[in-house]
């Protein structure tokens, strides 16, 4: 197992975000996190980056307990993650921003920091000039760039929060494909995405999460007929 998730708790004051959430991710899945707005998606998230510190609960990752470790810790382990509104370095170009993070992960395979941001934004196919200004990326230029960013420190598990928020239909079948090449690199991959069909096509498994509580489990074909999941989206304009 390269993630475990197990009875996590997560309050904000009164506010319980996360109420005994278990999550188990192997190896080479694509595994969805979906809910409707306010479930819980993103604190999971943080709470599995260090962002946050379960309340009660715990995460192993590759057998190892990091709850508690700080987000440079765990993402030295070998875990990435992707916002959900990128904030990169609005001063520097597309390049140096994918550098400052790829200096943090230059001790590996021997390559120069420069050498791997150069890969990852080709890997990304980063549509522009390398050498663009940060704060004049489109938001699909801006969420390869995260995942430029987030690729260049080679996680084992990458976290995407959201990455296709904003985009275009050409640029959703662009973002599936990424998706797909980056996990057959091996890379594991959790997403949360509110988008259904780009989900139902990408993942093997889903966890629905709903006012913090999982409420469902289970395979693309078993999400869509469940009818907790159903009673969850009523009233929701992304209808299963
Ligand atoms: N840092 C925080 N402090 C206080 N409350 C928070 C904090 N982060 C999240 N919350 C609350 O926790 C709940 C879950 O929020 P979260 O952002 O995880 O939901 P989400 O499923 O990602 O929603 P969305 O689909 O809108 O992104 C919400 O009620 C939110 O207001
Ligand atoms: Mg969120």
């Amino acid at each position: 197992m390269l993630l475990q998730v197990e009875s996590v708790v997560k309050r904000f004051g009164g506010l319980i975000a996360l109420e005994h959430v278990d999550l188990q991710v192997e190896q080479g899945e694509i595994v969805g996190v979906i809910g409707p707005n306010g479930a819980g998606k993103s604190t999971l998230l943080n709470v599995i980056a260090g962002v946050h510190k379960p309340t009660s609960g715990s995460v192993h990752f590759a057998g190892q307990l990091i709850s508690g470790l700080n987000p440079d810790r765990i993402c030295q382990m070998g875990i990435a993650r992707t916002f959900q509104i990128p904030h990169p370095f609005n001063r520097m170009t597309a390049f140096e921003n994918v550098l400052v993070a790829a200096t943090f992960g230059s001790h590996q395979h021997g390559k120069t920091a420069a050498a791997r941001a150069q890969e990852m934004l080709d890997f990304v196919a980063f549509p522009v000039d390398h050498q663009t200004a940060a704060h004049s990326l489109n938001t699909a230029q801006l969420r390869r760039l995260d995942l430029a960013r987030a690729l260049s420190s080679q996680p084992k598990l990458l976290l995407l929060d959201e990455s296709a928020a904003g985009l275009t239909p050409n640029e959703l079948i662009e973002l599936q494909q990424l998706v797909f090449k980056i996990r057959d690199q091996g890379t594991t991959i959790l997403i949360v995405e509110h988008l259904m069909r780009l989900i139902m096509q990408l993942c093997d498994r889903i966890i629905v999460l709903h006012y913090g509580v999982k409420i469902a489990e289970g395979t693309p074909a078993e999400i869509v007929s469940n009818e907790n999941v159903t009673q969850a989206y009523l009233g929701e304009k992304y209808l299963l």
